[in-house]
């Protein structure tokens, strides 16, 4: 699976470096192909740097880790590319001083894309966990995995990133259809305030408890 990566700035950089530890090194595209090409190194593995259109062209997986009002100058260009590709949309559609959602709570930013590039098969995940925690590249806390929950449509999509998730080693929760993106969008919310602004810090995460029977879900 050739994963590639739209932004190369903390969540990029962090799940790129980690993506390309467990086997997998990705393509970093960016604006600035500098920050593309210290992404690449920094990830190492043989990770390399491409033009969005020609990351798009080669990956089969395709992670948005850009800011969210963005994505369509940096799809665009790659429109005709993006048919059977697997978006997976780690963005939030939050506003710049990061206390509001600008889409929402009747639509969500997942769904948007989906509508705007409507071939390619948006999948929501990696969305409400901080930079930091992918960084650190250590998946659990105190023993217990964080939940990483991810929604979409194509049930073929959901479980590539099902297995990108597991292999990281979080606790994957398929949380339904891209339109319960709704729901994983706002916890990004919640995340940033209980980390940032009530003083939980950076190194925290969500995680579901359940019983044994519905532990596969
Ligand atoms: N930070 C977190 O803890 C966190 C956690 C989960 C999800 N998210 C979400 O993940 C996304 C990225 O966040 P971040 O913190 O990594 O942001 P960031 O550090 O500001 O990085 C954003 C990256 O996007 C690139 N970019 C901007 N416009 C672009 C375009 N048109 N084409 C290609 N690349 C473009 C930037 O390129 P240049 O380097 O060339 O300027 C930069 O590398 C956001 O939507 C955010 O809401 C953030």
């Amino acid at each position: 699976m050739q994963i590639g990566i739209i932004g190369s700035g903390k969540v990029g950089r962090a799940l790129g470096a980690w993506f390309a530890k467990t086997g997998f090194p990705p393509l970093f595209a960016s604006r600035n192909q500098t920050h593309a090409m210290e992404a690449a190194q920094m990830a190492g593995y043989g990770a390399k740097i491409a033009t969005t259109t020609t990351l798009v062209k080669e990956c089969e997986v395709i992670l948005l880790a850009l800011p969210f009002d963005e994505i369509g100058n940096a799809l665009e260009p790659a429109r005709e590319h993006l048919a059977g590709k697997t978006l997976v949309d780690a963005t939030n559609p939050i506003s710049p001083d990061h206390r509001a959602l600008v889409i929402g709570h009747m639509h969500s930013g997942a769904e948007e894309i989906a509508s705007k590039f409507p071939t390619a098969k948006v999948v929501k995940a990696f969305n409400a966990v901080f930079a930091e925690v992918y960084a650190g590249q250590k998946a659990q806390i105190d023993g217990r995995a964080i939940t990483i929950f991810f929604a979409g449509d194509n049930s073929h999509a959901k479980a590539t990133v099902r297995e990108m998730i597991t292999k990281l080693g979080f606790d994957a929760v398929d949380a339904g259809p891209l339109a319960n993106s709704r729901y994983l969008e706002p916890l990004s919310l919640l995340n940033i305030h209980l980390g940032r602004v009530l003083g939980f810090g950076t190194e925290m995460g969500f995680s579901l408890l359940r019983t044994p029977k519905s532990l596969s879900k």
